[in-house]
């Protein structure tokens, strides 16, 4: 195998390792993808600003997040489906993120339970929920992430509904993966997949008990379609937050009105994030909805970022435009499938590499001292 140096390498092999339904879940956006897209390409238009002749032996990318600390400012995304990517695939991604100093988040459309991560990790991680119409089942969630010891709620606002990814709908995605003609034949192709697949978890595992439907195959659109809450209000995001009484993280804010409104509801750190192209298309980049955010409440709550994430450099971008924390989506997904936990870890480890050096590079000792004077200033963020 040729030698891995970028989460770039990783895409390509979990390419080539995943099968193609999977694969193509993680790696889309919605409808034109023009969001998806506009993420990474919004990221590589800000430049980083060189500096010279300045001592930066001895550097630090240590700091915290939501007074929790972490070896750099990044947590891992929640992302449905992960241990579909390879089998058990979030007990591994929350193994190697404890390994590494990270924050782990589990998705409620995981494969491996709430449980099962519990009982591979000796330090807290938290917990992703969606506003479902079944207030009794959300409760049910909550206490399990209580039981748990998840140490944070993170509550993703921004799908309600589905926002269609179309290739989702061509390949017939579902979990377990339906045996038509051409899952099979893509199966045959990737028989390590397969094998690990036969001793690994194979359905939703936070859902048991609440998916029906013909032998538990259930497709993400018909889930989202039944049990989402569509009347989502601030008044159910006020209620969880009692439910829970733990650190609350709202994620999906891409406004600056609604970071408000996040901050009056109680949010100890809000997401900018616009669920990685995946929702609104036509949605303005991540990256680009940042700096208002931050204008407008980083004084009052922290405020983290995800969407288009590849790099070192693209952390180093986000941190100096105000974000406390970056999370990583599709760059664990493509870690995960391209060498399952080994994978996570490279990932992370990519991209520490990455950060500490381009932060050398700017002039910069610790994370902490980044900020605007790290850009060279540009006209688009004005
Ligand atoms: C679920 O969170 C998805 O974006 O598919």
């Amino acid at each position: 195998m040729a030698i891995i140096t970028c989460v770039e390498d990783l895409r390509l092999l979990a390419k080539k390792r995943v099968p193609k339904a999977f694969y193509d879940y993680a790696d889309s956006g919605s409808y034109t993808e023009s969001t998806y897209r506009a993420n990474s390409d919004d990221l590589a238009a800000i430049k980083l600003r060189q500096r010279v002749a300045i001592n930066v032996d001895q550097r630090s990318t240590r700091t915290t997040m939501i007074g929790q600390d972490v070896t750099m400012p990044v947590a891992i995304a929640p992302t449905g489906l992960t241990g579909m990517q390879w089998a058990n695939g979030e007990m591994l991604g929350a193994i190697a993120a404890e390994k590494f100093g990270v924050p782990f988040t589990l998705s409620t459309m995981s494969i491996c339970s709430i449980e099962d991560v519990a009982s591979v990790t000796t330090k807290p991680f938290w917990f992703q929920l969606y506003v479902m119409r079944d207030r009794g089942f959300i409760r049910e969630l909550i206490q399990r992430a209580k039981t748990a010891k998840c140490s944070a709620l993170m509550l993703t606002l921004d799908l309600q509904i589905l926002g269609q990814r179309h290739k989702d709908v061509k390949n017939g995605m579902s979990v377990p993966p339906k045996l038509t003609l051409a899952n099979v034949i893509d199966l045959a192709t990737k028989p390590a997949w397969a094998m690990r697949a036969l001793f690994g978890r194979k359905t939703f595992g936070n859902l048991a008990g609440h998916v029906k439907g013909s032998k538990n195959i259930i497709t993400l659109s018909e889930w989202t379609a039944s049990q989402f809450d569509p009347t989502l209000s601030w008044d159910d995001v006020a209620w969880i937050k009692q439910e829970w009484g733990g650190k609350l993280i709202l994620k999906g804010i891409l406004d600056a009105e609604d970071a408000r409104l996040a901050v009056t509801a109680g949010a100890d750190a809000i997401v900018v994030s616009n669920h990685g192209g995946r929702q609104l298309d036509g949605a303005m980049s991540s990256i680009t909805a940042l700096p208002a955010i931050v204008d407008a409440v980083g004084h009052q709550t922290e405020v983290w970022f995800d969407g288009g994430i590849r790099t070192g450099q693209d952390i180093l971008k986000a941190t100096a435009l105000g974000a406390k924390g970056s999370l990583v989506g599709r760059a664990f997904l493509y870690g995960l499938g391209a060498m399952g936990e080994a994978g996570v870890s490279k990932m992370l480890d990519i991209l520490h590499k990455e950060l500490d050096v381009s932060m050398a590079l700017t002039g910069t000792k610790d994370i902490r001292q980044v900020g605007l004077h790290t850009l060279v200033s540009d006209p688009i963020f004005k």
